[in-house]
C-alpha cells in the first residue's frame, strides 16, 4: 500500500522552488543562531501551542516496519525485547520498541468500533508487551494515523482521537507514531496542523507520557510547525529505501541514503531539545532482505556510514533490522558508543554542511563540551584524500586539537591547522576534535 502510495508523490516544481529558497535563506544565518532559535516565521500554527516536554534527546529503539512490515507478532515482540537486553543495544541506549502499521484487528474503516489488536498476532495484548518492555526497562511504541483507514488499509484514528489516545494509555504505551502516509500534499498548512493537533492535545492531556511521531512526508514544510503543535519527531521526506545511494528515486518515492541527508539540508535550525526533523527509521544490517522495503542493500562500510550521519544529525535512531540475529559487525557499529553520544548531546544540534565539492561532503557540529565532531564522508566511488582546516571549515579560531577517531576508537594526535585523512568510497570518518594548547 505504501508503494502505491509512493507511486502518486510527486515533487511540484514550486515546491523546489520554495525548498531551494529556504535553503539559501537558512544558509545565510550563523551556526550558533540555527542551532539556538528556530527562525521567525509566519507560518505560526492556527492552534493553541502544545509541548510535551519529552524526548530530549532522539528517541532511540527499534521499529518493526523496516524489516517485517506487517508480518509482527507478540513473539517477535518479546524476543526483540530480549535480544536487545542481551546484544548491549538497550544498554547502549536503544529502549523504544515500537509496533508499526500491522498490530491492528480490523481492515478497511472504523465502522464505529473500539481500535482493536489482532488477537491471532497478540494474544496477551498490547499492555501485556508494554509490561514486559517496561520490567526489562524499555519502553513500548505504538502506530496509528490521521486517516479513516492507515498506510497499509487498517482501521485509523480519524475521528476517534481522544478515545485512542486514552486506549493508547492505558495500554501503557510510550510513543505514538501517527501516520499521515504522504497524503495531504495539496492540504494547506492550517488543514494538516489540525490533523496532528486532533491527536497530540489529547495525548498531552493524557497523564501518560507519550512520545509523539508526526509521520508525514514533509508536506507543508511540517519542520516549521510540528513541534510547536506538541510533536517530538516528524519525517523530513518519504519512505527510505535500503539502498545507499541509488540512481535517481526508486519509484519516484523512494530516498536512499544520501537523498535523505540532502533532503535534510538546511533544516538544521529546526532541530532541538524535544523536536527533530526525522530522516527515517535505519536500514543499518537489512541487507536486502526487508519484507517490506525496496532495495538491494548496502555494504557494512555504507550501512556504517548512514549510522554515523543519522547519529549526528541528531535525529531518532530507530534501528529497522532483526536484532535477534545480528552479525558482529553490524552489532559494533549500532553500538558504538563513541558514535552514540554524539546524537545524544545535550544540545541537541544537527550537524550542517560545512565542505562540499566533488564527492567530498563535510558535515560538522558543536558538542556540548566545547569539542567539535566532524564527519567527512567520500560520497564518490575512488578513494579520496579530505582534508578538514579548523578555521576555514570549522571557523574555529584553535591552533591546534586533539583528534579522535571515532571508528577507530583511537586518539590520532594533536594537529595543527588541519587533519588529512585517506577515505574510500561510501566511507565517513568520524572525528572528535578537542581544543589543545
Ligand atoms: C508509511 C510510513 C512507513 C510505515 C508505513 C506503514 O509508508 O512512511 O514508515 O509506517 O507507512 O504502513
Amino acid at each position: 500500500m505504501s508503494k502505491l502510495l509512493g507511486k502518486q508523490m510527486k515533487f511540484t516544481i514550486s515546491q523546489h522552488l520554495f525548498r531551494i529558497l529556504a535553503v539559501l535563506l537558512l544558509s545565510t544565518a550563523s551556526f550558533f543562531s540555527q542551532a539556538q532559535d528556530t527562525p521567525k516565521n509566519e507560518n505560526i500554527p492556527a492552534f493553541e501551542k502544545l509541548n510535551n516536554g519529552l524526548a530530549k534527546t532522539p528517541p532511540m529503539g527499534w521499529s518493526s516496519w523496516n524489516q517485517f512490515g506487517v508480518e509482527i507478532n507478540e513473539k517477535l515482540i518479546i524476543e526483540t525485547i530480549d535480544a536487545m537486553v542481551q546484544n548491549g543495544m538497550r544498554d547502549a541506549g536503544y529502549v523504544y520498541v515500537n509496533l508499526d502499521d500491522g498490530w491492528q484487528a480490523d481492515k478497511g474503516e472504523r465502522q464505529n468500533k473500539p481500535l482493536d489488536y489482532d488477537r491471532e498476532k497478540f494474544p496477551k495484548g498490547i499492555k501485556y508487551l508494554a509490561d514486559y518492555a517496561h520490567k526489562n526497562g524499555m519502553k513500548l511504541g505504538i502506530y496509528s494515523g490521521p486517516g479513516e483507514t492507515t498506510c497499509a488499509g487498517y482501521a485509523g484514528s480519524q475521528g476517534y482521537e481522544k478515545q485512542d489516545a486514552d486506549m493508547f494509555a492505558s495500554w501503557n504505551i510510550d510513543h505514538l507514531k501517527y501516520d499521515a502516509c504522504c497524503s495531504h500534499e495539496k492540504a494547506s498548512k492550517v488543514e494538516v496542523q489540525e490533523v496532528f493537533y486532533k491527536m497530540s492535545k489529547p495525548l498531552i492531556e493524557n497523564p501518560k507520557d507519550i512520545v509523539l511521531h508526526a509521520c508525514h512526508c514533509g508536506w507543508t514544510d511540517i519542520w516549521e510547525w510540528a513541534g510547536d503543535l506538541g510533536a517530538n519527531h516528524w519525517r523530513i521526506g518519504q519512505d527510505i529505501s535500503d539502498d545507499f545511494d541509488y540512481p535517481k528515486n526508486r519509484e519516484g518515492y523512494y530516498f536512499d541514503v544520501l537523498d535523505m541527508l540532502d533532503r535534510g539540508d538546511g533544516l538544521e535550525a529546526y532541530n532541538k531539545p524535544g523536536q527533530w526533523n526525522d530522516f527515517d527509521m535505519l536500514i543499518v544490517g537489512l541487507n536486502g532482505q526487508s519484507k517490506e522495503l525496496v532495495g538491494a542493500g548496502a555494504s557494512n562500510i555504507e550501512y556504517r556510514t548512514h549510522f554515523s550521519l543519522w547519529a549526528i544529525l541528531s535525529t531518532p535512531l530507530l534501528t529497522g533490522t532483526d536484532v535477534r540475529s545480528l552479525d558482529g559487525f553490524t552489532l559494533d557499529t549500532l553500538t558504538n558508543t563513541e558514535i552514540i553520544a554524539l546524537n545524544q548531546d545535550s544540545l541537541g544540534i544537527q550537524a550542517k554542511t560545512v565542505k562540499r565539492g566533488g564527492n567530498i561532503h563535510i558535515l560538522a557540529k558543536p558538542m556540548s563540551d566545547g569539542s567539535w565532531v566532524v564527519a567527512m564522508l567520500n560520497r564518490g566511488s575512488e578513494t579520496e584524500l579530505i582534508s578538514v582546516r579548523w578555521l576555514n571549515d570549522l571557523g574555529l579560531d584553535w591552533n591546534k586539537a586533539s583528534v579522535r577517531d571515532l571508528w577507530k576508537h583511537k586518539d590520532m594526535g594533536i594537529y595543527e591547522e588541519q587533519y588529512q585523512v585517506e577515505v574510500i568510497s561510501h566511507q565517513a570518518v568520524v572525528l572528535r576534535l578537542y581544543p589543545t594548547k
